[in-house]
């Protein structure tokens, strides 16, 4: 397939990229390369025959049709979004520019693309979005595609505006859409603002470890290959106008996460003395922090035959040395704005 992939220098568009041009897809990648975007991420397959890489903005309406006129894809993958929770809080006019606007704008684009070809109903717009839409959970229960939605940060609100768009447009204009929400992803390449990778930094550089609250938030981890993986199935096997939730039957609470991180690391990389869990520490917790989130992957293992491949103990322990072994690729992000330090305290 000709797959146009927006985001695709950032986490997991990235793994997006480099999955569906190994699989032989011909993948435009459409960028706009903001803070968090690294083109080190696509590195390895920037040289293929089979890969593009366009830099554009997706609140751009003229670089988009031009993008999609020179390259005319089978399908487009959007996963270009403003992602950190934290930023929304201190900042939400980019999220709704570029989660609400930038998806009207490539909605737009993509219903003119598709109507100049004739309609043809193999296309597929494919929106990638976020479990968050749901709100939280109690102790018990999980997320379901009819779970009504009930976004509590204005990351997750705009999010779950840009999919309401998306569904609209399929239900008015025909567009043949698909759309995927997903848990929380870890793994190689992502941006050292996240928690997972805050923690290995910070623990290596033998500085606190911070944990929000008491600590006791759940969320169930999908090791980023999974889940580009699970995407690149849906954009061709997915049903038309049908959502799949995308989970990786890995609940943790945040301090039992931490904690398995401290044990990996100390482990692979011994400290002189003590351990690394004797770091932790507690701190202010995140306004309006969601207290659980959980996956009822049944559809997509069911429908289409997917489910997760990588524990979280073997991921978690995959990225932990991935990160020993890419020391330039993350001191670089480091000096970004806003990377090292504490956001989204609302105050
Ligand atoms: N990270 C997660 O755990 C997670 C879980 C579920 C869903 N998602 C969704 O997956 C998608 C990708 O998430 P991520 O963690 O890889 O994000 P990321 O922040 O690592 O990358 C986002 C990419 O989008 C690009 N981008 C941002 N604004 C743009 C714009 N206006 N025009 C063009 N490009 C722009 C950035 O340059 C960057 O390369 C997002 O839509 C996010 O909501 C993320």
């Amino acid at each position: 397939m000709k797959l146009l992939v927006t985001g695709g220098a950032g986490f997991i568009g990235s793994a997006v990229v480099r999955q569906a041009v190994a699989a032989g897809h011909e993948v435009i990648n459409l960028d706009a390369l903001t803070y968090a975007a690294c083109l080190e991420n696509v590195a390895s397959v920037g040289n293929a025959p089979n890969y593009t890489f366009v830099e554009a903005d997706i609140r751009d309406r003229p670089a988009l049709d031009a993008a999609l006129q020179t390259h005319q894809p089978d399908a487009i993958m959007h996963l270009a979004a403003e992602s950190h929770v934290d930023r929304s809080i201190d900042g939400p006019g980019t999220f709704i520019d570029t989660n609400v606007m930038g998806t009207f704008h490539l909605l737009e684009a993509a219903r003119s693309y598709w109507e100049g070809a004739g309609r043809p109903d193999t296309f597929r717009f494919h929106h990638i979005s976020t479990d968050e839409v749901f709100g939280s959970l109690g102790a018990t229960g999980m997320f379901t595609e009819e779970t009504p939605y009930d976004p509590r940060s204005p990351y997750s609100a705009s999010k779950a505006s840009s999919d309401h768009l998306v569904r609209a447009w399929g239900e008015t204009y025909g567009l043949p859409v698909v759309l995927t929400n997903c848990s929380n992803n870890y793994g190689p390449f992502h941006f050292p603002e996240k928690l997972i990778p805050v923690i290995i930094l910070k623990a290596l550089a033998d500085k606190p470890l911070p944990i929000y609250g008491d600590g006791s938030n759940v969320r169930d981890w999908l090791y980023v290959e999974d889940h580009a993986d699970a995407l690149l199935l849906v954009v061709q096997k997915g049903a038309v106008g049908r959502s799949y939730n995308i989970g990786g039957e890995n609940e943790r609470s945040n301090l039992e996460l931490v904690k398995t991180l401290c044990a990996i690391l100390g482990e692979v990389r011994p400290k002189p003395s003590g351990s690394y869990a004797d770091q932790i520490t507690f701190v202010t917790d995140r306004p309006g922090h969601d207290a659980r989130y959980a996956i009822d992957p049944t559809r997509i293992r069911e429908e289409l035959g997917w489910s997760p491949s990588v524990t979280v103990e073997d991921g978690l322990r995959r990225t932990v040395h991935w990160y020993l072994e890419n020391e330039a690729w993350w001191r670089a992000l480091q000096d970004r704005a806003g990377v090292g330090q504490r956001l989204g305290t609302g105050g």
